[in-house]
């Protein structure tokens, strides 16, 4: 974040929309996809404007180091990493700070929707590639990796999806774009659940007057909304696509996913 220019004209037209087309409330497109890979139990494929992000995850298994372990529940231990060549100036392989602190803010906003205490002294381990960055990678890594823990069959309270809002030439604008991030003033990323809305992630870079704090959270909410949305189609469509192929495979009618077994 550069926060040097304020020339409103670098960032709108004269229309009152952004560089890139977009109004000040406009997402960039979204496609979520889950389970593309076929190696591990729960898996999501997201792109968000130019930003790529595969996440997988595995378990519920056992916890390795045992002193991460806890008696009560499992732990949710995300990784965050970005590829060499998803950025301009290639990216220094293996972790930094940078990556540290995201995976740390993801672990955290996903203990709070997943259910832990079922799986006592285990882990539950998710890893967020990303392919291509463009900004917002921390909020588009958080939203696939929600929908890889749900593909994976772990319960879950909810689903979170996350989004940032930010200020470019004095104005509040949401989903900052690389661009747009290079030069913006203030940057509110936030991760909020599906169902009781709550806020599991949020920081926050530069500044905001009060009125303008109040304006991100709104794009934010309302953009997390969209997004629920967006992955819960994705969830969708990956049963109808297990159901759909059960007759072939077994022969017998296809299961609702939901409903569980008596005869197990
Ligand atoms: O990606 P996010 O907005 O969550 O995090 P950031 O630290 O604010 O980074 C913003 C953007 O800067 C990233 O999405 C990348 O496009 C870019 N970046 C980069 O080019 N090289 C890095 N080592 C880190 C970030």
């Amino acid at each position: 974040m550069g926060g040097l220019s304020v020339d409103p004209t670098t960032f709108f037209r004269s229309d009152g929309k952004r560089v890139s087309g977009r109004a000040v409330d406009e997402l960039r497109p979204v496609k979520i996809e889950a389970h593309v890979l076929e190696n591990a139990p729960g898996s999501c494929y997201l792109e968000w404007g130019k930003n790529k992000i595969v996440a997988a995850v595995f378990g519920p298994r056992e916890c390795h180091p045992r002193h991460q372990q806890r008696q009560d529940r499992a732990v949710v231990r995300a990784t965050y990493n970005m590829n060499a060549f998803s950025v301009e100036d290639r990216k220094r392989p293996g972790l930094d700070r940078r990556s540290q602190e995201i995976s740390k803010v993801v672990s955290e906003a996903l203990a709070a929707v997943v259910l832990t205490a079922p799986f006592p002294r285990t882990a539950i381990d998710v890893y967020m590639e990303v392919l291509q960055a463009d900004a917002g990678t921390r909020c588009a890594a958080l939203t696939a990796a929600a929908v890889a823990v749900a593909d994976a069959g772990i319960p879950m309270t909810e689903l979170v999806a996350a989004v940032a809002s930010g200020k470019v030439g004095g104005t509040v604008v949401l989903d900052l774009d690389k661009y747009e991030d290079n030069a913006g003033e203030a940057d509110l990323p936030m991760g909020i659940t599906s169902r009781t809305h709550r806020v599991v992630l949020m920081q926050m870079d530069g500044n905001f007057t009060t009125e303008q704090y109040h304006q991100a959270l709104d794009y934010n909410f309302a953009a997390a909304g969209v997004l629920h949305e967006k992955q819960r189609d994705a969830l969708r469509s990956r049963y109808q696509t297990v159901a759909a192929r059960q007759p072939q495979e077994g022969g017998a009618e296809a299961e609702d996913p939901g409903a569980s077994s008596e005869e197990e």
